[in-house]
């Protein structure tokens, strides 16, 4: 409600203003407490998960309110992309509103204040909740392996679960490391750095993959015993749009990802025969999304875009709903439900 009342304000805003004043005002807002677990508790990867309901990354790239995110709701939160160095991203305008798709573009470019700033600060929390910490890797870096590598030393200790991003459309070159060959010898480099004992390592992909690409991904990421795929990242195709800005460069995402990206959880969820749990993410914005989502294959859901439109209020809405939905199907738990449709 106060955010219906306050989101034209904040759309007569710069969106990249917008977006800082959001971060300003959890901040300084009350913290509030992790969600509890109830009936829509889940296991995924090893980690007890409140509720399935995931804030993506992107919102909170140098894990500043981590904390406030899961005191508005969500079962897990999931900070970054955060790359060895700082670094500016792209110049700006990179971040563009399509009110009338409910759609976002982005070519924000990885802009985030490194990973001692992001260690320094996450360090210091009191570890309540999940969180997860998606890395990345460098633009002008020499060796992009390396620079996960080194994520991954740096924060396998502070992390619930590592996100691997190779999949942002807007670092030059960096979707090539979906390919086998490359894939392989990334996976090995992170899993190695992580140690035995480190956090589950998830891989995060784009929705814009060929079937072979997807066949060879889902085979690579069992054979490394990844704890999850998480499906997906923005998408460089255009649907139908109809905003000013729909001609702008970047990754898209929101509603007119949705179709595409549960499309791709089906795939996956093909793919793996269900051994490998999904994280489905893209167009989010309702309890049904979400349910249909999980229906289709997805262990755990994440949202960005709907939040733009709806406020932060939209992770307990659907929380709320997706309980309703699951009494409503006559499933006894999430995990229940899973690739159920
Ligand atoms: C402004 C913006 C910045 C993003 N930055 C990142 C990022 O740094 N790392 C990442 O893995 N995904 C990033 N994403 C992608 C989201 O995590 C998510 O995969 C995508 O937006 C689809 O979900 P949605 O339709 O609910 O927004 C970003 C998305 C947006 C809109």
């Amino acid at each position: 409600m106060l955010y219906r009342l306050t989101r034209p304000a904040l759309f007569t805003l710069d969106p990249e203003r917008a977006h800082g004043l959001a971060i300003a005002a959890l901040k300084a807002g009350p913290r509030g407490s992790p969600a509890s677990a109830g009936a829509l508790a889940t296991e995924v990867a090893g980690l007890a998960f409140p509720n399935p309901l995931g804030m993506a990354a992107g919102f909170d790239k140098n894990g500043e309110v981590p904390d406030a995110l899961l005191g508005q709701g969500f079962g897990f939160v999931e900070v970054g992309s955060i790359t060895p160095r700082p670094q500016a991203g792209n110049p700006k305008p990179r971040l563009f509103r399509l009110p009338e798709d409910r759609a976002v573009i982005n070519r924000m470019g990885f802009n985030n204040g490194g990973a001692a700033a992001a260690a320094a600060r996450l360090a210091k929390r009191e570890r309540r909740g999940i969180v997860g910490i998606n890395i990345g890797a460098n633009k002008d870096s020499a060796d992009r392996v390396a620079d996960y590598a080194q994520m991954t030393q740096v924060m396998a200790p502070l992390a619930s679960y590592l996100a691997v991003n190779i999949s942002s459309p807007n670092t030059p070159g960096l979707r090539a490391l979906q390919d086998e060959g490359a894939l392989t010898g990334l996976l090995d480099a992170v899993l190695e750095a992580r140690g035995a004992s480190g956090p589950p390592v998830f891989l995060k992909v784009a929705p814009d993959l060929e079937p072979a690409d997807i066949d060879a991904i889902a085979r690579i990421a069992l054979y490394k015993q990844l704890g999850a795929l998480i499906v997906s990242n923005t998408t460089i195709s255009r649907p139908l749009l109809q905003s000013r800005f729909k001609g702008e460069a970047g990754g898209l995402s929101g509603a007119p990802l949705r179709d595409l990206a549960l499309q791709r959880v089906r795939d996956f969820r093909a793919a793996t025969g269900g051994a490998l749990p999904l994280v489905g993410v893209g167009g989010i914005a309702t309890a049904e999304d979400a349910w249909a989502r999980i229906r289709a294959g997805a262990s755990l859901v994440q949202l960005y875009s709907a939040m733009v439109y709806e406020g932060p209020g939209i992770a307990r809405r659907i929380v709320r709903g997706l309980e309703a939905l699951m009494l409503r199907d006559g499933f006894a738990s999430v995990a229940e439900a899973v690739g159920s449709e």
